[in-house]
């Protein structure tokens, strides 16, 4: 076994009483939802095709032009799980406690494709065609998240999560179609609750490795980007996404890094050793850089997804 592979099984070892405790409080926590219950159907009719219905036309579309492309993004982002599950089951195992938590965060993710679709299609809110045939590049395409070490797949998921809930929340909230603000506000709740899970998880690694798991979160953190940047066209939709203000980088930092900052007491940990305070430096520079840049993307990907 080499070391860094057994440096892994020691790390995964010995967080998984963490994993047991917080996963019962996941389930203890998360509220039953159908997600068939929170489409419109009175709203759709038939498409084109083997039922001969309506085809799609741009002015069937009420949603604006940036909803429009946060859904699509949501939607693209969401529809990528098998790889996500194939990231995390591969990193943290399928065993054990691990693996529970792995197998009943891929049964919550799994509904967050189908609803959106199934909303996105009864509201007539984009080309159905188009985005099935961006569904087929996305998904097979396939997503690599790069982690080198266990504590880095932890953060980044930590990260993401939060970042996933704000995208959600924050298409509901200016899409103007109560119907779908009640539906995105109800994913975002589900990735609040595995925003909790990661945090609370990525916390007790802080306490058994505070240099090594503080470097990891300012890693992740300098070099964000939503799985949803390999989606095709995705700059052009991000900058209008950018402007409209329903994710940008004041959004991200405001709602995802500066909370995160705070709840994991990032600037008051001591007994960092070199590498630790080298990372809380990293990342007080990071913050600052970010308020200095202003709402828009910048590179568009670096805070973006999902
Ligand atoms: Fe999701
Ligand atoms: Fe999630």
């Amino acid at each position: 076994m080499t070391e860094a592979l057994a440096e892994t099984e020691r790390v995964l070892r010995e967080l998984e009483p963490a994993v047991e405790r917080l996963l019962e409080r996941h389930l203890a926590t998360a509220r039953e939802w159908f997600p068939h219950q929170y489409v419109p159907w009175s709203a759709a009719r038939d498409y084109d095709g083997p039922l001969d219905g309506t085809a799609w036309s741009p002015e069937q579309t009420a949603l604006p032009q940036a909803v429009q492309d946060v859904l699509v993004v949501n939607l693209l982002t969401e529809d990528n799980l098998p790889s996500y599950h194939f990231e995390i089951a591969t990193r943290f195992g399928r065993d054990g406690a691990w693996g529970t938590w792995v197998h009943r965060w891929t049964a919550e993710e799994d509904r967050h494709a189908s609803v959106l679709r199934a909303y996105v299609h009864a509201r007539r809110v984009v080309d159905p065609i188009a985005l099935e045939n961006l569904r087929m590049r996305h998904v097979g395409t396939g997503y690599h998240s790069g982690a080198t070490t266990p504590l880095h797949a932890l953060a980044y998921v930590t990260v993401q999560e939060l970042a996933t809930r704000q995208a959600h929340r924050n298409a509901g909230t200016a899409c103007g179609d109560q119907v779908g603000e009640q539906l995105m506000a109800r994913i975002a709740a589900d990735e609040n609750l595995h925003m909790l899970f990661y945090r609370d998880l990525f916390a007790d690694a802080l306490a058994l490795y505070p240099g090594a798991a503080l470097a990891a979160l300012a890693d992740v953190l300098e070099h964000f980007e939503m799985p949803g940047a390999m989606i095709p066209g995705f700059r052009r939709r991000a900058a209008r996404i950018a402007a409209s203000g329903i994710y940008n980088l004041d959004v991200h930092l405001e709602h995802v890094v500066a909370p995160l900052v705070r709840a994991l007491k990032v600037t008051s940990l001591a007994g960092l050793g070199a590498v630790g305070e080298q990372a809380q430096e990293r990342l007080g520079a990071h913050v600052e850089q970010l308020a200095e840049r202003g709402p828009e993307l910048g590179n568009c990907s670096s805070a973006w997804r999902p």
